[in-house]
This record gives structure tokens, C-alpha cells and sequence, in this order.
């Protein structure tokens, strides 16, 4: 073992969340495992230049984007558009639009479903907690996205309330879709629409599967509707989880 990785196997068994020393760090400890490393793009350079693009407009952090950037590369070679549900400050839809053009995918639309005035009421499915209430986010709006996804002409936004603002795309077909929208009927709602306009072989992303906080909302909610389908959800290591189409 070397001396990087000795200091990083003694930080983590000290519970201390620093998986990353220096710049360049391929292979990263993977937790609860000891002297488990595993490949970590994200943290590469090529990556690093990405993700630097969504700062200050993205709560997620560089392993999550990877997992978005490569099932939209993945993806882009489907048939239907791409979707994402829950935009906030626009980071991870600048990934995704950004990931469509260096990959040189233009038949695609992407689009985008947000209130863009913070989170709507919540609903007793929705345990209160210090991660999600009514108006949070609110710190952003529809022109400052637009003008930060300027750049991209394909991106269509569909302000309001989801499932609501669905209905334009009511005859549509998706390839891929992000949902990050925290609650649990949203969720619902996001599971009835897209599963069945989702093209075989199309992937659906969830974002806040795995967080411990929401287990009774997101969680549930997509355990619920995929429980008499048969596509499994699949969690990730990052929290997220991913449905892909049979
Ligand atoms: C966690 S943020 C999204 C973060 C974003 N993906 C990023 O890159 O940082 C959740 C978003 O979901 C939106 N949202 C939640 N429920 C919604 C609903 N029913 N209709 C519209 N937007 C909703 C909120 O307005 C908020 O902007």
C-alpha cells in the first residue's frame, strides 16, 4: 500500500468523508470497504472539466453527474427525446444538453419540467425533514435557466406544476429521463407518464432513490409503481437508481 493510500484507508476508518487527495485520483476507496479501490472518472480531468461548467447551478456532486452523462451517451443513439423532471438552477440539464452536443446528437429535443419557483406543497407522504419544504429552491427562476441553457436550441421548458405541464408532450416518446423532484407523488406522477412512453431500451434515472431522508417518499414511490412491472429499479452506490426499459 502506498502512502496516498494508507492516509486514505485511515481517514475512512475514521469516518471522515475524504475518498479524494490531489487532482488526478483514477482509483478512489470505496466504502465500507477497506483497501477497495475502484475506478473514478469523474474524478479524472476530462470529467472535471465538465462538471466545472454546472458550478454554482447543480446540488449534485461529479459522481452523480457521471452516472447522467453516460446514460445520456448511452441513450442518444435511441429513438424519443430526453426529459428531465426537477431543473432548480439548470446544472444537470446543462450536463445533459451539453452531453447531446460533444456527442454530436442532433435530433433530439430535451425537455425540461420544473415550477421554477421551488418546491410545491408537500403531502403527508412526504416526512417532514431538514432536506425538503414547501418553497425551497425558490432561489432561481425561469429566465435566469434559460439564459444559463442559452446555447442550446433544442431545450423546450415547460414551467408549472408536474404531472400538469406533461400534457404537451402527451404524444411524445423519451429515450431518457432525469427525475430529481424529491416527493413522493411526484414521483408517482413522473413513474405513470414516462414509463410508458419510454422507448426499449431507454433509462430512466432517479435521483433521490437511495437518500436515507427519502425513503418514505421517493423510495416508496417508485418501489410502489414498479413492483407489478418487469423492470427492476437499480440502486446505485451514489444514491441514484436507474430503470431501464425492457
Ligand atoms: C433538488 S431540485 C433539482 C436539482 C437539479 N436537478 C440540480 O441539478 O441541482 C428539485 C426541483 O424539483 C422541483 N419540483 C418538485 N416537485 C415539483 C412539481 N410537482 N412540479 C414542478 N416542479 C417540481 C422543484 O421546484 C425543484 O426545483
Amino acid at each position: 500500500m502506498n502512502y496516498e493510500s494508507m492516509v486514505l484507508a485511515m481517514f475512512h476508518r475514521l469516518g471522515w468523508g475524504v475518498y479524494r487527495i490531489g487532482s488526478k485520483q483514477e482509483y478512489t476507496i470505496c466504502p465500507p470497504y477497506d483497501n477497495y479501490y475502484t475506478y473514478s472518472p469523474w474524478f479524472e480531468d476530462w470529467f472535471q472539466k465538465i462538471y466545472s461548467k454546472l458550478t454554482g447551478h447543480t446540488l449534485l456532486e461529479e459522481h452523480r453527474c457521471y452516472v447522467i452523462y453516460e446514460f445520456c451517451r448511452h441513450c442518444s443513439h435511441l429513438e424519443g427525446d430526453f426529459a428531465e423532471c426537477g431543473v432548480y438552477k439548470g446544472g444537470s440539464a446543462f450536463l445533459i444538453s451539453d452531453t447531446l452536443v460533444s456527442n454530436h446528437v442532433n435530433d433530439k429535443q430535451v425537455h425540461l419540467f420544473d415550477t421554477f419557483t421551488g418546491m410545491p406543497e408537500m403531502t403527508k407522504q412526504d416526512p417532514a425533514s431538514n432536506a425538503v419544504w414547501e418553497g425551497r429552491f425558490g432561489d432561481t427562476s425561469l429566465n435566469s435557466v434559460k439564459e444559463y441553457l442559452q446555447s442550446f436550441p433544442f431545450v423546450v421548458f415547460h414551467p408549472g406544476l408536474i404531472p400538469e405541464t406533461f400534457e404537451p408532450v402527451r404524444d411524445g416518446k423519451f429515450a431518457f429521463v432525469h427525475i430529481d423532484i424529491d416527493l413522493y407523488q411526484t414521483h408517482k406522477d413522473c413513474c405513470n407518464f414516462f414509463y410508458e412512453r419510454l422507448t426499449k431500451g431507454g433509462i430512466m434515472v432517479f435521483d433521490d432513490y437511495g437518500r436515507d431522508f427519502f425513503k418514505a417518499s421517493a423510495k416508496k414511490a417508485v418501489d410502489e409503481f414498479f413492483d407489478d412491472k418487469p423492470e427492476v429499479p437499480i440502486a446505485l452506490h451514489t444514491g441514484q437508481c436507474i430503470v431501464i426499459k425492457i
